[in-house]
């Protein structure tokens, strides 16, 4: 790839900078553009996290700022704009884990994905010398594609969300789109599939089976572990997101996917082989409510369009990604000791009685604890 000097001297403002792809972003766009400035806009919620930008922070060469606020907070949101008048806006703050929204915290998906998106939007059309403000969104927004059927999710399948995380992002979603119809605010969405990649808050599938291994606990699958994903290399993802940054159209939705399904059966049995652990080592626990089946992408439009197409061989970047939590004890052991119990909500799959439609909503603390022991998983 070409250093291009289109972004260098420009100031980006990516919004919710410290977390899984936020900080990939952050990085790759410097590395392709190091007279670029960024501002790295976030509340630092349970899945931010500094460490993913250290060696960001610590480049004096770069110029780098970290801001910690609320995308809801509209005052804040509004006062960085002020500060920085920035060119370009990323925003890829959100609540993202689908467990918890549907485990009881659903109110801060609603403020943070909605109220959130409509702060930045409000702040995008005060600020007439904004370039272009790219929302982040997801594939979930589709609902579920049936196991055996060839179909995909194209930009203009309908929006059907099955769970409290997908329907918000949806809301985001349409506010944005209504910001283009009615005001021309520079917006361009994104629909991706699954990503993968380091600096992943270990509650998502592989960095926790990953982290389960390094415990000598077993593969918890949901139901019977066949629900598929289109697995994208995040820097794929963050390649895709650069053009959409530089060349978008104003008002369009791109899909981002890789052509790349698997099942969640596919992914442990990987991971178990890298550990070098036979199947016992999975263990089925009851379904999650509202999960979906299968999400699969056209990505036609961003290849056509755009010029984009994913360049990272999934068995290679599967393999790095598995070797970098390996490799990195301390920054899973930080977030362990800052955050607590990983992912609680697999632990939960007992009050999930979907025949009886009685699904449970469990009280669980969210919050941050130095408490580390998981929840037990035993009857
Ligand atoms: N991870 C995936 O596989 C995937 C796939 C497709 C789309 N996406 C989308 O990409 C975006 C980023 O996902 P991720 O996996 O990096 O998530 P993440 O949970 O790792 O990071 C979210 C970041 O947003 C910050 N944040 C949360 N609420 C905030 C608020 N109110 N104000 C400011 N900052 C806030 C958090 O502190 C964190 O740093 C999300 O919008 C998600 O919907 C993710």
């Amino acid at each position: 790839m070409n250093k291009s000097p289109e972004l260098n001297n420009k100031t980006i403002l990516v919004c919710g900078g410290a977390g899984f792809i936020g900080s990939n972003f952050i990085r790759y766009i410097f590395s392709r553009y190091p007279g670029v400035k960024i501002v790295n806009f976030d509340k630092l919620t349970y899945s931010g996290n500094l460490d993913n930008n250290k060696d960001i922070s610590k480049n004096s060469a770069l110029d780098y700022h970290f801001v910690k606020g609320d995308i809801v907070n509209k005052k804040k949101v509004d006062a960085v704009f002020k500060k920085y008048k920035p060119d370009y806006i990323i925003n890829f703050a959100a609540e993202t884990h689908v467990d918890r929204s549907i485990h009881g915290a659903s109110l801060e998906f609603i403020k943070t994905n909605i109220e959130g998106v409509f702060n930045i939007a409000e702040a995008v059309k005060a600020y007439s010398s904004v370039i272009k403000y790219v929302q982040v969104s997801t594939d979930e927004v589709h609902g579920s594609l049936p196991l055996d059927s060839k179909e995909r999710f194209h930009e203009y399948t309908l929006f059907a969300p099955n769970v409290p995380y997908a329907a918000t992002k949806a809301g985001g979603d349409l506010l944005c789109r209504s910001y283009f119809s009615t005001w021309k605010v520079p917006v361009v969405v994104t629909h991706c599939s699954n990503n993968y990649g380091p600096y992943q808050y270990p509650e998502k599938i592989i960095p926790f089976f990953v982290t389960r291994m390094l415990e000598n606990k077993k593969l918890p699958l949901y139901g019977d572990g066949r629900h598929v994903r289109d697995w994208v290399y995040v820097l794929d993802h963050c390649h895709a997101l650069e053009l959409c940054l530089l060349k978008g159209a104003p008002g369009s939705v791109y899909h981002i996917g890789a052509d790349n399904e698997l099942d969640n059966t596919d992914i442990a049995k990987r991971i178990l082989q890298y550990f070098n652990r036979n199947e016992s080592w999975i263990e089925y626990v009851g379904d999650r409510p509202g999960h979906d089946r299968r999400y699969s992408i056209d990505s036609t439009k961003i290849t056509e369009e755009l010029g984009w197409r994913p360049m990272y061989a999934f068995e290679k970047a599967f393999v790095k990604t598995i070797q970098w939590y390996v490799d990195n004890p301390k920054w899973i052991s930080r977030v362990q000791k800052r955050t607590g119990v990983f992912n609680p909500h697999i632990d939960l799959w007992r009050a999930h009685k979907l025949n009886n439609k009685s699904i449970s909503t469990p009280s669980l603390s969210f919050q941050r604890t130095s408490n580390s022991k998981s929840v037990s998983n035993k009857k």
